[in-house]
């Protein structure tokens, strides 16, 4: 697939069939994370991919956030209906078969904290990029970070920070193209 294609193309998805897909394209997704940039080539990230009792465990500790979620769109004036599109989402993943959690140790000073972070954001693009090119949906969620101590303790990565986290699976639905604002580029010096 053209990368820019893949770029413009690539939604987030929030409704699921629940048919596995196979482990090598899963493999391929991860390895196309794992080719990220990262700070000194530190690649401090760490993949937990959850199926099963697993996914269904993490998913019920997800849906701890929902509670904490509903003042904020409330807040935001989301309509009614998409509210609870967005709490139906959190309760189950959008019945996702699989998800992946990405976590990152947390930096010994505040300049190395930060380079942990976006390395770790752009082993997230990838990953996203390499499924939809794989066909497969995916959704970069950080709302789940309302509970983000019980999700890591979970893990067992307790002393870590979760950065974020994806469902993963074949799409269900075609999601809408939330439009892009117009862009607000300087260009000095030319
Ligand atoms: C850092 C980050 C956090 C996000 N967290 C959530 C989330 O918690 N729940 C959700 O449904 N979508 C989440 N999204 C997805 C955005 O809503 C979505 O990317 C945006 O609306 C644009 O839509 P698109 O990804 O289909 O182009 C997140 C995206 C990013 C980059």
């Amino acid at each position: 697939m053209d990368l820019y294609e893949a770029i413009h193309n690539r939604r987030s998805h929030r409704f699921y069939k629940p048919d596995l897909p196979p482990r090598e394209a899963l493999e391929r997704v991860i390895d196309a994370g794992l080719w990220a940039p990262s700070g000194t080539n530190a690649q401090a990230w760490e993949i937990t991919v959850l199926a099963g009792k697993a996914r269904e465990e993490f998913v019920e500790l997800a849906s701890g956030a929902i509670p904490y979620m509903e003042p904020i769109l409330e807040k935001a004036q989301i309509p009614e209906e998409n509210r609870k599109l967005v709490k139906g989402f959190f309760k189950n993943l959008g019945g996702a078969p699989l998800v992946i959690a990405v976590t990152v140790p947390r930096g010994p000073d505040a300049e190395m904290d930060m380079a942990i972070i976006q390395s770790g954001a752009a082993l997230v693009q990838n990953m996203l990029l390499a499924a939809h090119a794989e066909g497969l949906g995916t959704c970069w969620m950080t709302g789940v970070l309302f509970v983000e101590k019980q999700l890591l303790a979970y893990l067992g990565k307790g002393e870590q920070r979760l950065l974020a986290i994806t469902p993963i699976g074949y799409s269900a639905k075609t999601p809408p193209v939330p439009p892009r604002k117009d862009r607000e580029v300087r260009w000095l010096g030319f």
